[in-house]
């Protein structure tokens, strides 16, 4: 529905946009410059190993990190055994989620030959088992009300009464597994929706592509529609897939008639995206784009939220692959008239062995240099 905020079981976001979980991409430190843009009313963090979790490793703890302005946070889970994923579940629940999420939708063979992810589209009633065993384990878990203070951000609870409350379960697909299966009117998202809302689910993302689309095509509007017709209302559909302008998002409200929309690479190169999303829904209009200064201030604040909670060789390694996202929107025109050249900036931060090189890079451009050809590049190597 357009302009109203989504609730997902007894949680009203303040608005229905989330962010997505990006594998390698959506930390803490994204999440939070996401947030701090403006309009988001729901971070996921990336896929989790409840098995890593369990464990402790350092990867799993790190993926799962957040702290008490990342909230409401959504900790997506993914696996096959209905068991490990409940325990899983309650691991989250116990380090801070708002929303337990269930990965059914992730093409990767690591995660697919483990018949986690969209394998879980070729065996439905596995993929029940699990929502089903998980959204147990949760009702078994619920918070209290001052512990839900603490993780629902400036989202609201709405729900009569004291008692104690269980953090609610979503669960992340795609239309289907083969293409043959679209084509011939054979998509299985609309009734595992089904089986999924009877299991105890509070909504469902559906990712409008067929796992052997991976991410190639156009997402497929109508794919979504049919999941929202056939779960007519009884919980949320939040759609997905190819949200790059706000336009987009209004589009897949309008094609679907989905309650939310989820945004991932979208969000990589506008982390406000979902302010604008927000404001064209709410006032018709968009505010002005950032300018590269604050563009610039906004990938500062990643590097150096990224150093806080990790090191400083984990900000180089992220802000060296992230660089070419952010780019994306560093646009614009020279005193000549002519577009700005963002390689020899992106060239400067990549190549950047400290700290204090990255904050020289974003220093120079900010200022007008590192801009255009090879000659500046040149330059700024011997500055
Ligand atoms: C590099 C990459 C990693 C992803 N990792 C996850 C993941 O961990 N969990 C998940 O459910 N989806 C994952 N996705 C899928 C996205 O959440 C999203 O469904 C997809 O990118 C389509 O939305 P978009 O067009 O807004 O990016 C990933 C996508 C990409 C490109």
């Amino acid at each position: 529905m357009i302009g109203l905020p989504l609730q997902i079981g007894p949680i009203r976001l303040r608005t229905n946009l989330l962010l997505a979980p990006i594998a390698g991409y959506c930390d803490l430190a994204f999440r939070t410059i996401c947030r701090e843009q403006g309009g988001l009313g729901m971070a996921c963090t990336d896929l989790l190993s409840p098995q890593g979790l369990l464990r402790g490793t350092a990867t799993s703890l790190d993926l799962a990190k957040t702290d008490a302005t990342d909230k409401p946070v959504c900790m997506q889970l993914y696996g096959s055994d209905p068991e490990i994923m409940a325990e899983g579940a309650r691991w989250a629940v116990e380090h801070g989620a708002t929303v337990i999420d269930i990965n059914m939708g992730c093409p990767v063979d690591k995660v697919t030959k483990k018949d986690g992810g969209s394998k879980l589209l070729t065996d439905l009633p596995r993929a029940a088992r699990i929502a089903e065993r998980v959204a147990r384990e949760l009702e078994k878990t619920p918070l209290d009300r001052d512990e839900w203070a603490r993780r629902i951000g400036d989202a609201q609870l709405i729900a009569p009464g004291s008692a104690p409350i269980p953090v609610p379960l979503t669960c992340k697909m795609r239309l289907c597994w083969h293409d043959a299966d679209y084509a011939a009117g054979n998509a299985c998202s609309p009734g595992l929706a089904r089986m999924l809302a009877d299991a105890g689910v509070a909504a469902v993302t559906v990712h409008g592509r067929t796992t052997e689309m991976k991410f190639s095509g156009e997402v497929i509007h109508d794919g979504i529609a049919r999941v929202v017709e056939t779960i007519g209302g009884r919980i949320p559909i939040v759609g997905n897939g190819d949200v790059r302008e706000p336009a987009d998002a209004l589009r897949m409200i309008e094609r679907t008639g989905c309650q939310g929309v989820m945004i991932g690479r979208g969000a990589l190169s506008t982390p406000w995206i979902f302010r604008d999303c927000w404001s064209l829904q709410t006032t018709g209009a968009v505010e002005e784009a950032p300018g590269i200064p604050r563009i610039i201030e906004i990938i500062r604040r990643y590097f150096e939220l990224m150093r806080v909670q990790r090191d400083d060789r984990y900000a180089l390694f992220q802000i060296n692959r992230r660089v070419s996202w952010f780019a994306k929107r560093l646009t614009g025109t020279d005193a000549a008239g002519k577009p700005i050249g963002v390689k020899p900036f992106k060239e400067a931060v990549r190549s950047a062995r400290s700290a204090g090189d990255v904050h020289f890079a974003l220093d120079r451009f900010a200022a007008g240099g590192l801009r255009g050809g090879f000659f500046e590049l040149q330059e700024s190597a011997t500055t």
